[in-house]
């Protein structure tokens, strides 16, 4: 693959050598020298249209643990602003021949879109309710650390499914390795016919999380809501809110997920949060490790681009 554009059109042999290519990375963050030189001399862009605190900072520690130049393009103070589309934008950073284009957008396709206008590698990092193929990597990562395996696991995700593109990334990357997913949220938070992509949808928490292996929360992403249609905080909460009553329908080593940011007190309580079953801080290493193993699977694609002595793999 030249790109990552998303999970849909990743065999399950694609997920696993990412998987098994980010424990490699994850040995190199874990030391005190952390530079390989798999991308030295490459050039990539960070375009971020839409705020992030992870996905931007770790795509950027990842390059840099690779030897790449890497340059945060700040779109609020760019040209954008002046009104610049999408695809001037992209033939405008492609005429600068970078290697590796990372981008983030609030429409679905634009990602899609702005691959066929270059002629370097694209990564998608979130594209609308589309698709965010890194996160549902580091979650799988994460996982399998924990369990060993995807397969057989009853994964249950739960909250704002409608507006996530986690939620669809995930569901994609876990029916391909063979877990079974469970989606959880009120009605008019799911997304009508889901059904269809195989997975068991349910209103109540108490039967979803009922014995599952993990529990993965997502954000109330009201950003994205009509101001009308904001559920309250406190009644969201009650009955969608991850809190240790909740919990203990689950099986007593599940796994809580979130893929930040988190809204404390509305999607999950603090301290379920800080819990000894919480790995919300172990998802975010994770997710410097598999965007090493991206950029470093996708170094291969390059033009003129064998991997340089030095690559992780
Ligand atoms: N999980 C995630 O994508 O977080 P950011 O929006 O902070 O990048």
């Amino acid at each position: 693959h030249r790109h990552l554009l998303g999970i849909e059109g990743l065999q399950p042999t694609d997920i696993s050598a990412l998987l098994d290519l980010s424990e490699n990375a994850i040995e190199v963050s874990r030391q005190v020298e952390k530079k390989l030189s798999t991308l030295r001399g490459r050039t990539q862009i960070n375009l971020f249209f839409e705020a992030s605190t992870r996905t931007q900072s770790s795509f950027e520690l990842a390059g840099k643990r690779l030897g790449a130049d890497v340059m945060n393009m700040s779109v609020a103070s760019s040209s954008v602003k002046k009104g610049e589309t999408l695809v001037d934008t992209a033939a405008t950073l492609n005429a600068m021949r970078p290697d590796i284009i990372v981008v983030r957008h609030h429409a679905a396709g634009a990602v899609q879109l702005l691959a066929r206008k270059v002629g370097c590698s694209v990564i998608n990092a979130g594209d609308g309710a589309h698709e965010h193929p890194t996160q549902a990597l580091l979650d799988a990562l994460t996982i399998r650390r924990h369990k060993g395996s995807l397969q057989g696991l009853i994964v249950a995700i739960c909250g704002d499914v409608l507006h996530s593109r986690v939620a669809r990334s995930n569901l994609l990357l876990l029916h391909a390795m063979g877990a079974r997913v469970r989606l959880c949220g009120p009605s008019t938070l799911m997304p009508a016919g889901v059904e269809r992509l195989g997975c068991d949808v349910f209103r109540s928490m108490k039967d979803a999380l009922d014995g599952a292996d993990v529990v993965m929360m997502l954000r109330l992403q009201r950003e994205r809501m009509h101001a009308a249609l904001i559920p309250s905080t406190r009644e969201y909460f009650r009955y969608y809110g991850l809190d240790a009553a909740k919990l203990a329908y689950a099986k007593p080593d599940a796994l809580v997920m979130h893929p930040g940011p988190m809204n404390r007190g509305v999607e999950i309580d603090p301290e379920v949060a800080e819990s000894t079953q919480s790995v919300i801080n172990e998802q975010v290493e994770m997710g410097v490790a598999v965007r090493m193993a991206v950029l470093d699977a996708l170094a291969h694609h390059l033009p003129n681009g064998d991997a340089a002595p030095g690559s992780s793999e």
